[in-house]
C-alpha cells in the first residue's frame, strides 16, 4: 500500500482527481492519509473532509518565523509517515530539509511541458499567459520529481494539449487541467504505487 499526503493551496481539482481515482480503483494500492494546505480557506480542504481524509492547514502566516513554519510542516509530515508526497497546486517553497528527508518521494504537477514555461514565477495562470504570449500551438502538463530546484526534477509523465484560436489563459488552463493534469497525476501515482508493490 502506498500511503500518500497531498499538499494543496487552492481549489483542489487535482486532489479531487486523485480522490476519484483511488475510489474508482484506477489508482491502485494507494491510500490518501492526509491533505495539508497552507491556505485555511482552500476549497481543497473541503474536498478532503467530504472524502473523510484528515485535512490540516499549516500556513507560514501563522508562525513567527519561516523556520517555525518549516518545523511544524515537517513535524506534521513525519507524524503522517507518507511514502509519497504529492504537490497539487502547492504554492509554498519547500524546506530544504524536506527535500533531503523525502528525496525522490515528492512529486509535483506543473501546467506546461517542462522545460517550457517553468521555473521561478511560472505558476497557475501565469504559465498559460506566457504560453499564449509566445504563441505556442501545443502546451500541456508535466509530473516530475521535486529536487532543490524549481520544476527541475526528473520528469515522470507529460501530456500534450492543443492551444486553440481565441484561447484565453483561463480557457487554456481549464483545458490543460481536464485533458492533461487530471489524467497524468493520477497515472503517475498509480505507476509509483505499482512499483512499490
Ligand atoms: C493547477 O493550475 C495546477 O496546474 C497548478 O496549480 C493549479 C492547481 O489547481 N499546479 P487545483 O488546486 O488542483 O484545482
Amino acid at each position: 500500500m502506498l500511503n500518500i499526503v497531498v499538499c494543496v493551496s487552492g481549489g483542489g481539482t487535482n486532489l479531487q482527481a486523485i480522490i476519484d481515482g483511488v475510489e474508482k480503483g484506477t489508482i491502485r494500492n494507494t491510500r490518501i492519509i492526509g491533505v495539508i494546505s497552507n491556505n485555511a480557506g482552500a476549497y481543497a480542504l473541503e474536498r478532503a473532509k467530504k472524502a473523510g481524509i484528515p485535512a490540516f492547514s499549516i500556513s507560514p502566516k501563522n508562525f513567527e518565523s519561516r523556520e517555525a513554519f518549516n518545523r511544524a510542516f515537517l513535524d506534521q509530515l513525519e507524524a503522517l509517515e507518507p511514502d509519497l508526497i504529492v504537490l497539487a497546486g502547492f504554492l509554498v517553497i519547500l524546506p530544504e530539509k524536506m527535500i533531503e528527508v523525502y528525496r525522490d518521494r515528492i512529486i509535483n504537477i506543473h501546467p506546461s511541458l517542462i522545460p517550457s514555461f517553468c521555473g521561478t514565477g511560472y505558476y497557475g495562470l501565469k504559465v498559460h499567459e506566457a504560453a499564449l504570449a509566445r504563441g505556442v500551438k501545443v502546451t500541456g502538463a508535466t509530473v516530475h520529481y521535486v529536487d532543490e530546484g524549481t520544476d527541475t526534477g526528473k520528469i515522470i509523465l507529460q501530456k500534450a494539449v492543443e492551444v486553440l484560436e481565441g484561447d484565453t489563459p483561463e480557457l487554456l488552463q481549464r483545458r490543460v487541467m481536464e485533458q492533461a493534469e487530471w489524467i497524468i497525476l493520477p497515472k503517475a501515482i498509480d505507476q509509483i504505487a505499482g512499483a512499490k508493490g
